[in-house]
């Protein structure tokens, strides 16, 4: 699948001044780039990277990136490679600039609350250092072995963006280098900014396109005292969404609200060979409350309970041990690959103001009817969140079938008032339907904002939207 380019190639001689920056080992030509070739898109497209550079420091990168820009060779950058969107495959060719070693969590700073990290330091080593330190980073992507480099870079979401956001409200500063060679530091050990443009946040969900993500700052807190897992099944999906509003209506914050119907549970105990508590019914809120004492807790948990009674919740289930919430989150984190595991297509990731979620399922489903592709949904309820995945093991013949679902799946998110992804980027999956989400006016302004960063278009090109 490479795109036809105008870019220069790796020559022996530059293949030799990277040896001369990294060393050999850290230099990729054989058989290990397939390793490099894809991400955990639903149908990879592997395209191939003349050469995978493995930098350790920040110096490295300054060097890669001058010697890329220089002989006008593009640069993907990649952490864990986990992404969803093909963010990190590289279509060009050309270099793969993996962070893998650049893992370090520099800093756990008790003073200030922030955790200094390297972005190849993957999101449970980010877990465990900060645990060892008495804090805690709250925001819960799901995927353990995505690296913060990625989750930045995509501004990774995650279970938990009810109460707490998602990556970008915790990124408080960066280091990064730019495709010609210049280092910057943004942001700082500190919440309040108004010093000019904030390249922090400009730089967070760019998906590797206007530089090297080379130092994270995360903005930690004081770990909850207790956390609860409610997971309540409804007799139809339509009640179980309908009844999220009320449960903000309540005046109670959730860390965050799930939803799911009853094919992915039985998917995933078909997968996993562990059957999942009431997993009979039709659909699943599944309800993650943190507070900070006994009372507290349980005093949101019951409200939340009662307002899902009132919608015509069947049972609320409370797992009573950490070992059981610990398997229901378990359970949920496996989702997509589950889905993957039993034939899926593709993914939706459209997210809609919370009170749209349950028409835009319905509306969703409506038109997959239409077209006879059955279509498992799920996602994150209580943020409006929803991953829509069409199941069809034709994947060729469905490929039409599926763009035109797609297009007007997102007509329908825009025009709730939503937009195409949520949290897993545009990478080069989904850039072609950027333009329903941004009009021309704002289209052109991205891209002069590429320009400004990457004047030879090396950073990541072909991803998020193409210069030309
Ligand atoms: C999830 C991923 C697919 O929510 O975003 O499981
Ligand atoms: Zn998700």
């Amino acid at each position: 699948m490479v795109a036809q380019s105008h870019y220069g190639e790796v020559t022996d001689g530059i293949l030799a001044l990277l040896t001369e920056i990294v060393g050999a080992r850290n230099v990729l030509t054989g058989d290990e780039r397939e390793n490099y070739a894809r991400d955990e898109m639903p149908i990879p497209k592997p395209a191939l990277p003349d050469v995978v550079v493995k930098p350790k420091d920040t110096d490295s990168v300054v060097k890669i990136l001058k010697l890329a820009n220089e002989k006008n060779i593009p640069v993907t950058p990649r952490g864990g490679g986990t992404g969803l969107s093909g963010g990190a495959v590289p279509i060009y060719e050309g270099i793969v600039l993996s962070v893998e070693r650049m893992n370090r969590i520099l800093e756990i700073d008790e003073d200030n609350f922030v955790a200094t990290v390297e972005p190849g330091a993957t999101l449970s080593d980010l877990y465990q250092a900060v645990e060892e330190h008495g804090l805690y980073y709250p925001l819960y992507p799901g995927e353990m072995s995505a690296t913060i480099g990625g989750n930045v870079a995509t501004n990774a979401g995650g279970m938990k963006a009810v109460k707490y956001g998602v990556t970008r409200h915790f990124v408080v500063g960066l280091e990064a280098v730019l495709p010609t060679g210049e280092t910057i530091q943004t942001g700082g050990k500190f919440v309040k900014c108004s010093t000019g443009y904030d390249l922090t946040q400009l730089i967070i969900g760019s998906e590797g396109t206007l530089a090297v993500i080379t130092k994270v700052m995360l903005r930690l807190i004081p770990p909850p005292g207790r956390r609860e897992i409610l997971f309540v099944p409804f007799n139809s999906l339509h009640d179980a969404i309908k009844s999220v509003p009320d449960i903000f209506k309540e005046r109670v914050l959730p860390v965050g609200i799930e939803f799911m119907e009853r094919d992915i549970i039985n998917m995933v105990e078909q997968y996993t060979g562990k059957e999942i508590p009431l997993h009979g019914y039709e659909a699943f809120l599944m309800i993650i409350v943190e507070a900070d004492s006994e009372d507290e807790i349980h005093q949101i948990s019951s409200q939340i309970g009662e307002v899902c009674l009132n919608h015509g919740a069947v049972d609320v289930f409370i797992p009573g041990s950490e070992r059981a919430k610990r398997r229901l989150l378990e359970s949920r984190e496996k989702f997509y690959h589950v889905i993957q595991h039993f034939g899926m297509t593709d993914i939706a990731d459209v997210v809609v103001p919370c009170s749209r979620i349950a028409d835009f399922v319905e509306l969703a489903k409506g038109i997959a009817n239409e077209y006879r592709i059955p279509l498992v949904a799920y996602g994150h309820a209580g943020d409006g969140n929803v991953h829509l995945h069409h199941m069809s093991q034709e994947t060729d013949k469905a490929e039409d079938k599926i763009k035109e679902i797609l297009t007007k799946i997102y007509e329908v998110g825009v025009s709730l008032g939503g937009t195409i992804s949520g949290e897993h980027g545009l990478g080069f999956a989904k850039k072609g339907y950027l333009h329903m989400a941004a009009d021309k006016d704002k289209l052109e302004l991205m891209k002069r904002v590429k320009r400004a960063f990457d004047p030879n278009n090396i950073m990541n090109p072909g991803k998020i939207f193409d210069l030309e």
